[in-house]
């Protein structure tokens, strides 16, 4: 046998570094052969060997294939046939590269193969912890967004701002959750009496024609919220018919429903993954696709989504304790008040006037309604003046003057102890100070006076001219608003006062609808709520 060797150069193979060198050195290049089903196929278009039986290769291939061990065969002298194996990095099959060189050292080329093989083995090895650290450091950065989100969410969740009910945290959960996941579109849609209505949205693109109008949104929503039983719902490749309304720009899509504790009160929307570009990045090799929504994001909008509603149950109950407040300290006002006819009435429309002269000044809602609840126990510390004096028809000695003007350090007293009510001692205690220092209890002047205090005597003031009493009957309008604008500056703040004479209209209109509401009349006797059910008593037969 006599082997023609080829004049065969190295090839611009573009995959190992590590083989450029090796078919350099040889002065070679190698064929690439492929096992399929019990044949050996040469995948190198200029397959030439010539005189060489196939069988010899093939048996070479086979031996490699193996052993995974290369094979260097001595075919005559000075010609070899060199095969070993090689994983191709595209597939990550094992391939058998082979060729057919002039050596006369066989040891020479084992030792070169092997070589080569183990430097491409350590880089195959280094490239991998390349990919895991690439993935560790991708699962720490995300690790580390969310325990951002989750602090940032767990900062916003005070009950200050429970006027405004969950609407601000649901802006600012989209607004937050669409920078950390990579979706482009969020929503969240309230739950009205079981049909979904779109309340905050968050969009990547400020302008996007794939953006879905609301009614599209929540017929998506009201169509999957039967299949949700309380739990979200993932979407991947969503096909149009499913979502009807001719709805085709939805792809992925993530439903996650928000309950209370006793209530379901909406649902959190993710619409389609983020298209990142990532041509350009080392991406580890096991990462799964970059254009599904996953387990990282229903997560994300899971945890969410139990924030909201604890902080929605949070508002619930905070909001009916307000209310209970409320109610008990109006009930407890209206019991003083009612001592005395001619006054009746008469805190709760100082409460009213304050809390709209509280806003006429600039301040906050949540001051206002301090203001209000001040209002209404400004004068709580009557209830420790005997009814001789409180109700008496004539002028006031001055020992029962004095007496009088211990109410306001009464009222201290009794609600000093009460550590929620520490808001209204400023405007309970000093509402009858003058601005000129001539009032009490403590004679403060001008701003001395707390700005509760200041703004109670003149809506004190203000009705006590405009009620009837039992020594006068009500004062004129025009004369009662005469007698405030004489006295600002000495005996009211003269700001406060032109800012009760702004509002007037308004004051006028809540004079003139205020009503006292009727008790309500009896009309059974009241059951105890005690004993839910009776046991029946075993009767003898
Ligand atoms: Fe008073």
């Amino acid at each position: 046998m006599t082997i023609d060797l080829l004049a065969k150069p190295p090839s611009a193979r573009t995959g190992s570094q590590h083989l450029r060198e090796l078919e350099d050195a040889l002065g070679t290049h190698f064929d690439t052969w492929v096992k399929v089903g019990d044949q050996w196929e040469c995948r190198s278009a200029d397959y030439d060997y010539k005189d060489l039986s196939h069988e010899l290769i093939y048996a070479a291939c086979s031996a490699v294939w193996n052993t995974r061990r290369p094979v260097v065969k001595e075919l005559e002298v000075g010609v070899t046939l060199v095969a070993f194996p090689w994983k191709d990095s595209a597939t990550r099959s094992t391939q058998v590269l082979a060729t057919i060189i002039a050596s006369a050292s066989s040891k020479l080329l084992l030792f070169a193969l092997n070589q080569t093989l183990k430097a491409e083995q350590q880089q195959e090895e280094l490239e991998g912890l390349r990919d895991e650290n690439l993935a560790f450091l991708r699962q720490v950065t995300e690790d580390f967004e969310e325990l951002t989100f989750l602090r940032s969410m767990a900062e916003q969740l005070t009950l200050e701002n429970s006027s405004q009910g969950l609407n601000h945290l649901t802006n600012y959960t989209l607004s937050l959750l669409g920078q950390l996941v990579g979706i482009e579109q969020l929503y969240y849609l309230e739950n009205v009496k079981g049909k979904s209505h779109v309340s905050a949205v968050w969009n990547e693109f400020e302008e996007t024609t794939n953006s879905l109008s609301n009614w599209q949104i929540e017929s998506v929503v009201d169509g999957f919220s039967g299949q949700l039983n309380g739990k979200p719902l993932v979407r991947n490749k969503v096909k149009p018919l499913e979502l009807g309304n001719g709805i085709r720009t939805i792809k992925e899509l993530i439903i996650v429903p928000v309950s209370t504790t006793r209530t379901r009160i909406g649902w959190l929307v993710a619409i389609n993954r983020k298209k990142n570009n990532t041509e350009n990045r080392a991406e580890p090799k096991w990462n799964l696709s970059q254009n599904e929504l996953g387990s990282r994001e229903t997560s994300l909008l899971t945890t969410a989504a139990a924030m909201l509603g604890s902080h929605s149950n949070n508002l619930a109950l905070f909001d009916e304790r307000e209310k209970l407040l409320v109610n008990v300290v109006r009930t407890l006002v209206s019991a003083i008040d009612s001592r005395d006819p001619y006054t009746c009435g008469h805190s709760e429309r100082v409460a009213l006037y304050a809390k709209r002269l509280a806003s006429e000044i600039g301040l906050s809602d949540e001051a206002c309604e301090k203001i209000y609840l001040t209002g209404l126990l400004h004068d709580l510390g009557k209830i420790g003046i005997q009814d001789s004096v409180l109700k008496k028809d004539g002028p006031l000695t001055p020992k029962e003057y004095a007496e009088i003007q211990q109410h306001p350090d009464f009222g201290w007293s009794i609600l000093q102890d009460l550590e929620q009510f520490n808001y209204v001692l400023p405007g309970v205690l000093h509402h009858h100070e003058r601005y000129d220092g001539q009032g009490y209890p403590d004679q403060l002047h001008g701003d001395e006076t707390p700005l509760e205090g200041r703004l109670l005597a003149v809506v004190d003031a203000f009705d006590a001219m405009t009620s009837t009493r039992t020594y006068r009957p009500s004062m004129p309008l025009e004369k009662a608003i005469n007698i405030l604008a004489e006295g600002a500056g000495t005996q009211w703040d003269s700001d406060i006062v032109d800012a009760f004479l702004r509002v007037m209209p308004e004051i006028q209109e809540i004079r003139d609808s205020y009503r006292r509401p009727p008790l309500p009349k009896r009309t059974q006797h009241a059951t105890s709520s005690l004993v839910e059910t009776t046991t029946e008593v075993p009767v003898a037969v």
